[in-house]
């Protein structure tokens, strides 16, 4: 049955109604196969690869600029929820400004997790009828979601970039962090492409959000970097709840397409998933920890004193037997590094 494609007009007036719609995204549930979605403009996508393949006449491949540092399996299971406390006004700015866009884009996703478990707890039937989170529904969030996260880190290290040249004197190396950061984010996104594929709404969803949040966040980042920090470290603990429920939905079987959906090839590679942890389980497991990552980074330069003190993540040690922050999740500090332990 084919369905009519809504009006601009009518998306406008209710995005709610545009990005609840699962089909503005379809799931692969066989990366072999991508299903053709009435709502999706990419019909075209439905027999070819989602990304041209990087190989020509002369080049075998293209692989990651910026390889990604291993991570063992107790590593990833040790990832856990955490907050960052507030100390000051500027962390409250940076808190409830994540609390009012994860309000809106909860609404516009149909995303209610705390809804859904007190109907739960009155009417299992009904709550699922009514709030149970689907592939496509996950998938619709993290497309659009990662889309939105690749910014801060390519918009705080190109204004570190620009700042360095411009003054005349070295970064302090926090720049290759934030860059590095937006292509772990990129990397994200890219993967989870090869699982879904969006259609024009998803296509002008994302358009819009990064249209205003990359002006937004450039303009806040040249008033208080030290905010912009907090903010990215309040979103990855947020980013950190959402991947830890699917993880937890997936384990109790209300993801039945994603039980034994294996993690596409891209991510194989990048992360450099083992043999026999390549599911759609290992993949989240990965994706948690690099917010986890994202997380404690952003909380420790958010604790610094963003003009003058190093990048602890880039740095050599005194005492290198001292804990402290390196490029993995070793040492991962949930809420980050205090300033006193690391400079
Ligand atoms: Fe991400
Ligand atoms: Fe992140």
């Amino acid at each position: 049955m084919t369905r009519r494609a809504p009006t601009l007009a009518s998306m406008l007036v209710s995005p709610a109604l545009v990005l609840n719609n699962s089909s503005a995204l379809s799931l692969c549930r066989n990366q072999n196969q991508v299903l053709r979605q009435p709502f999706s403009s990419t019909n075209a996508h439905s027999n070819r690869e989602v990304f041209p393949k990087t190989g020509t006449r002369r080049i075998k491949e293209t692989p990651p600029a910026w390889p990604h540092p291993i991570y063992t399996e107790d590593q990833l299971n040790r990832v856990m929820v955490a907050h960052h406390e507030t100390r000051n006004l500027g962390d409250k700015v940076a808190l409830n400004t994540i609390r009012v866009l994860r309000f809106c884009l909860d609404r516009a996703t149909g995303y209610k997790h705390d809804d859904a478990v007190a109907l739960h707890q009155k009417d299992p039937a009904k709550a699922k009828q009514k709030y149970a989170m689907t592939e496509d529904k996950y998938l619709t969030r993290n497309i659009f979601l990662e889309s939105i996260a690749g910014v801060p880190g390519m918009v705080g290290g190109m204004l570190r970039h620009l700042r360095s040249l411009r003054q005349l004197k070295r970064d302090g190396g926090w720049m290759e962090t934030l860059l590095e950061e937006s292509y772990n984010e990129r990397m994200h996104l890219l993967t989870f492409l090869k699982l879904g594929e969006p259609g024009w709404l998803m296509h002008l969803m994302v358009l819009l959000a990064q249209g205003v949040f990359f002006n937004a966040f450039f303009l806040a980042y040249l008033m208080s970097p030290r905010i912009c920090h907090r903010f990215v470290g309040y979103l990855e603990e947020e980013a950190i709840i959402t991947y830890t429920r699917e993880i937890a939905d997936l384990d109790a079987g209300r993801l039945p397409g994603w039980e034994n959906l294996d993690a596409p090839q891209i991510a194989v590679q990048y992360w450099q998933m083992p043999e026999g942890h390549r599911k759609m389980r290992d993949l989240l497991l990965y994706v948690r920890a690099d917010e986890a990552k994202h997380r404690e980074v952003n909380h420790t330069f958010g604790n610094l004193d963003w003009k003058h003190d190093p990048n602890p993540y880039t740095s050599v040690y005194r005492d290198p037997e001292r804990p402290h922050p390196k490029q993995g999740i070793e040492n991962l500090q949930q809420k980050g590094w205090e300033r006193e332990d690391v400079i």
